[in-house]
């Protein structure tokens, strides 16, 4: 794997198709352990967790279910600030096993700011998988169940993941250079 230019930037291979793939196995052996006869609804965050979300599924030996939502942010009265809402999740979560599926948590935010509304519905229990997560970055308290691997605090690429619209295509992740 050789570096690659996107956009303006230089970025280095980090993580091999290879090992990507065998932490999406093991994550999948935990969930097929844990949740026989439980069928989990699987929550995949938009855009980023496609490529995790379908690599991650395919491996389930159990029976589950699927959705794709898109959390969308939009400013709120001066008292709330931001909000987070979701665009796409019609299904009940009442007494439903989740399992929310991010491609990445870096400050933990989006999710922190999300699972309120989820918890609100009652799920039988809701845990988290993510393929990637900066312990550095978190700013906001979060309990992640399944991590593919924690890394540093830089930026990456590929996997699902982009750098403004591109390089989500990538079969391996990469690494922002340091100039
Ligand atoms: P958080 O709310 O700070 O945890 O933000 C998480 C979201 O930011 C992820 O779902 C990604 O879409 C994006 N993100 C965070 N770090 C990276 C990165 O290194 N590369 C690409 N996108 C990232
Ligand atoms: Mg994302």
């Amino acid at each position: 794997m050789n570096p690659i230019k996107v956009h303006d930037k230089y970025f280095k291979p980090y993580l091999t198709a290879v090992e990507i793939d065998q932490e999406i196995k093991r994550i999948a052996n935990e969930i097929n352990a844990a949740y026989k006869g439980m069928n989990p609804l699987f929550i995949a965050i938009l855009n980023g967790s496609f490529m995790f979300a379908s690599d991650l599924f395919k491996e389930l030996e159990v029976e589950a279910e699927i959705c794709f939502i898109k959390l969308a942010s939009y400013k709120g009265t001066k008292s709330t600030g931001q909000v987070i809402t979701s665009i796409g999740l019609d299904e009940n979560l009442k007494d439903r096993h989740i399992i929310l599926v991010e491609d990445i948590v870096d400050t933990g935010k989006t999710l922190s700011q999300f699972l309120p509304q989820l918890m609100n519905q009652s799920p039988a229990s809701l845990k988290i998988a993510t393929l990637l997560h900066k312990p550095d970055a978190l700013q906001y308290p979060l309990n992640i169940d399944y991590i593919g691997f924690k890394v540093p605090n830089k930026f990456l690429l590929g996997f699902g993941l982009d750098y403004d619209g591109l390089g989500r295509n990538l079969k391996e992740i990469y690494q922002l250079t340091e100039e």
